[in-house]
């Protein structure tokens, strides 16, 4: 039997004529003399209908249909009797009037209801994922996520960019995360490492003279992984030459522009809001602000310092910040509700927070430690009136922007202060190092092949040694882009000279030794005629993420893995024969223990 069309695509036109659908028994109906099937595939759902007045054969198989089963039915399309349409269906005024059906294959009972599927627990939904895919809320993000590549590849084709592929089995490229090695079976003791980004060889593509690069490229990072973060992800990678910062930023907008606009109807206003790095954590906490709403950070420690609240004097004194939110109308909150609240601050790193309700005058057990005046001008500062509740958080300058960044998105949510929409923006101007506490040494922020802003670019080569401060003090050509508090992507202008890429891996501790074994074919690669060059990675799996309203990229990726890493599916990873091992020149450490 040949299927006319989808099940989700007959239309009251279609009444009166005899047609073939395919698909899965959706739910089932027996009604004794009538049994109504709904029949899905990815179009849709068509209802079906079993009389023995049209069948008896037809009918009489019917009654053993189960959910999920595999069939094809062919019929006469029929209007719905009045009063029985259902308004929510495209599909909703017709019936198809089976007079044969084929079961295709069968169905073992399901570990859950079709129905029920998206609240079913994650690792069951996961282990048998061909179910839960077959739920049209799953289906519609991998749509979602085919119309989108489509479009990226259509638009920079239309750009003049190359799709080019690049070697998974490659060099370690440095992004900040572990690398996934494979053993060379052929070269005993070396490993490729899975690229954690195709940076290098982008890079070397424009200084091949290709011009414009994209690639729709997976990207394999070895780190801790969250709601959104996988270890194996996808970017939409593209590179350029001959460019300036601006020529990527209006390219990517009007990627985005037409991107919303033709996969979801929505109108996107360019150019973006346009943050430096220290204005954003300066009034967010973060360099992925969420713009949807306001309830900024302001600055306390000027006015904390009248007061002798210990905790805020103490931090102010050994260098650190105090800070503060406005939660608008959140004076009536109970002092259980405000320890919770305190609680929930201690899990994001606070040692405590500070509180002061604005409630016919200043209610806290800390406005004892501050005059009248003072605790006025908090509350001016933060546009707290009457009602409002002020929570400080004072501690170093990392925990306090961690802390109130995190608190600011959870008071948004509280107070029902996300705006719905699409709020991009880009944060720029980042510093080009940052200081890693636990190796007390500088690394880079985004990565070592981001140039230097002009100006620290003379000053690096000029200068013989450059103290801590000049270090932290440089500017990168790099900038990110933001969705609703999300990092969409992040890219540079490059370093395009040899003594600046060999400075560079100076400045960050890596000796010329390990420069030239790591970076030799990059650093020779610029000694050829290297074009100025700039790029960008989006990550596709988060925009997809935000462009169908899910909460975690495992929603718009086929086959996710846990927070373990693990492919609940098909199991991976797992062990290997010995064979295999011994093939490959290795032998497992003493201590390994493998679970059966
Ligand atoms: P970056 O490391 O910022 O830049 O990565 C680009 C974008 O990829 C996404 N992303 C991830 N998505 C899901 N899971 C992950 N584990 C994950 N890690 C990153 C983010 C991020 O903004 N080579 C540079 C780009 C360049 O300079 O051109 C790079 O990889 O959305
Ligand atoms: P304590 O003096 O420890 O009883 O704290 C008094 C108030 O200050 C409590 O509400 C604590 O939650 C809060 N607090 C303690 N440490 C900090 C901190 N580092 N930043 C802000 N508030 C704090």
């Amino acid at each position: 039997m040949v299927r006319d069309k989808g099940c989700g695509e007959v239309r009251e036109t279609d009444i009166g004529s005899h047609i073939s659908l395919a698909g899965w028994v959706f739910r089932r109906r027996d009604h004794g003399g009538l049994i109504f099937v709904d029949m899905r595939d990815r179009s849709g759902v068509s209802q079906v209908v079993f009389s023995p007045d049209v069948s008896e054969n037809a009918h009489e198989l019917a009654h053993a249909l189960r959910s999920e089963f595999v069939v094809a039915v062919s019929g006469e399309v029929r209007r719905r009797p009045e009063g029985t349409d259902n308004p929510n269906l495209p599909t909703g005024t017709i019936e198809l009037y089976a007079h044969t059906l084929i079961v295709l294959n069968e169905a073992s009972p399901l570990p859950f209801t079709m129905e029920e599927a998206a609240e079913a627990a994650e690792s069951l939904r996961l282990k048998y994922r061909y179910l839960d895919l077959r739920r049209p809320e799953l289906q519609n993000n991998l749509i979602i996520r085919h119309k989108t590549t489509k479009l990226i590849r259509d638009y920079l084709d239309g750009k003049h960019f190359l799709e080019l592929e690049t070697p998974m089995l490659t060099k370690s490229t440095p992004e900040g995360a572990r690398d996934y090695l494979v053993p060379s079976r052929l070269n005993p003791g070396h490993f490729y490492a899975l690229p954690q980004s195709p940076q290098l060889f982008k890079q070397i593509l424009m200084v091949a003279g290709l011009e414009r690069y994209f690639q729709v490229v997976k990207c394999f990072r070895d780190e801790d992984l969250r709601a959104d973060r996988q270890p194996e992800f996808t970017q939409v990678d593209l590179e350029m030459s001959f460019v300036e910062r601006e020529n990527i930023i209006t390219l990517v907008e009007a990627m985005m522009k037409l991107l919303f606009q033709t996969i979801l109807d929505r109108e996107i206003t360019a150019p973006f809001p346009r943050l430096s790095y220290k204005e954003s954590m300066e009034r967010f906490g973060n360099d992925k602000p969420d713009l949807r709403f306001d309830l900024e950070l302001q600055e306390m420690a000027d006015l904390a310092q009248h007061g002798s609240f210990k905790v805020f004097t103490d931090a102010i004194q050994s260098g650190g910040r105090v800070k503060a939110v406005n939660g608008k109308g959140m004076s009536g909150l109970s002092r259980k509700d405000i320890d919770m609240l305190t609680e929930e601050a201690k899990t994001f790193g606070a040692k405590g927070l500070a509180w002061i309700k604005v409630k016919g005058g200043f209610e806290s057990p800390i406005a004892k430690f501050f005059p009248e005046a003072i605790l006025r001008q908090m509350a001016e500062r933060l546009h707290a009136e009457e009602g409002d509740l002020m929570l400080f958080v004072a501690d170093s300058e990392k925990v306090v922007h961690d802390v109130l960044s995190r608190m600011r998105l959870e008071l948004a949510r509280r107070l029902n202060l996300i705006r719905p929409g699409f709020t991009f923006a880009w944060v720029l101007d980042f510093p080009l190092f940052e200081w890693n506490e636990e190796e007390k040494r500088f690394q880079a922020m985004h990565h070592p092949f981001t140039a230097p802003a002009d100006e620290d670019i003379e000053k690096m080569l000029s200068e013989r040694m450059i103290d801590r401060e000049g270090i932290a003090s440089m500017k990168a050509k790099a900038y990110d882009i933001v969705l609703n508090g999300y990092e969409i992507g992040g890219g540079s202008i490059r370093i395009h000279r040899r003594d600046v890429q060999e400075k560079m891996f100076e400045l960050l501790n890596i000796s010329e030794n390990d420069a030239r074994l790591k970076f030799g074919f990059l650093l020779d690669a610029l000694e050829y005629g290297a074009p100025p060059h700039g790029g960008i990675a989006l990550g596709l799996d988060r925009l997809v993420m935000l462009m169908v309203g899910a909460t975690s990229i495992r929603d718009v990726i086929a086959f996710p893995k846990t927070q373990k890493a693990f492919c609940l599916m098909s199991g991976a990873p797992s062990t290997v024969e010995q064979k295999q091992l011994k093939e490959l020149h290795i032998r497992l450490a003493n201590d390994v223990v493998l679970e059966k």
